[in-house]
């Protein structure tokens, strides 16, 4: 079960796709969280991505493709993924289905998780992340036990630093011209889905459950 999840920041894609991972025992790779990990431990990678991601723009594509290419590669894939922030442009949407067609694959399920841009802006500012785990929880709608301690790893839990009112913006702006172009891609592919994601976080996962058909 190959899986994209698309939609706008904040839109719920890294909630959704942690709890279909958990269902379906695939692996959850998320791009944001790989240049985040990489941030902190200051490679030359996480230092190249910071630049942009803390202006709310996407890593140039040659930063990003190659990675995920080899990453859907490892044996853990075998039965699938989840890809979340992946793929944001149409070029980046190409190279995995070039990667994937060389081995007679092709993506199932592209999820659009549906969030109109004014939820978007109060989601992100409630927004706390783990970045040990990856783990994303909101201080309102989803708040741990401990405040400010992740629940399934312990580690303290921070704000990102590209969830800043005028960064989310500019990102939605990104967002609207160069991620958005991908719906009608997947859609013309025949795989795409939409959920809405304004619903309650257990019901927009009962909607994808039922598109899993399983
Ligand atoms: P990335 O980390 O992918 O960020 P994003 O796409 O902007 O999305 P977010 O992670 O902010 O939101 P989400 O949809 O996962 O929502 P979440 O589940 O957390 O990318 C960050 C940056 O990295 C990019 O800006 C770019 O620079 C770079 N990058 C990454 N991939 C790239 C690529 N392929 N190419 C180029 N650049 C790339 O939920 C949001 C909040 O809402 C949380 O607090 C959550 O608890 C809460 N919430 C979730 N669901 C609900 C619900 N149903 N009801 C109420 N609250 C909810
Ligand atoms: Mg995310």
């Amino acid at each position: 079960m190959k899986i994209i999840m698309l939609g706008a920041p904040g839109a719920g894609k890294g909630t959704q796709a942690d709890k279909i991972c958990a269902k379906y025992n695939i692996p959850h790779i998320s791009t944001g969280d790989i240049f985040r990990a990489n941030i902190k431990n200051n490679t030359e990678l996480g230092q190249k991505a910071k630049s942009y991601m803390d202006k709310g723009l996407l890593v140039p594509d040659e930063l990003v493709v190659d990675l995920v290419v080899d990453r859907v590669k490892a044996d853990d894939c075998k039965n699938g993924y989840v890809l979340d922030g992946f793929p944001r442009t149409i070029p980046q949407a190409e190279a995995l289905d070039k990667a994937l067609e060389a081995s007679g694959d092709k993506v199932d399920y592209a999820i659009n998780v549906e969030v109109p841009d004014e939820n978007i802006i109060s989601r992100m500012s409630g927004r706390r992340a783990c970045i040990a785990c990856g783990a994303t929880y909101h201080i309102v709608h989803i708040p741990t036990k401990v405040e400010g301690i992740c629940d399934k790893c312990g580690a303290e839990l921070v704000l990102r630093d590209d969830d800043k009112p005028e960064t989310v913006k500019k990102r939605l702006d990104v967002y609207h011209e160069q991620t958005q172009p991908l719906i009608d891609y997947y859609t013309k592919k025949g795989v795409l889905n939409e959920v809405d994601g304004t619903k309650d976080m257990e019901e927009v996962f009962g909607a994808i459950v039922k598109i899993l058909g399983a």
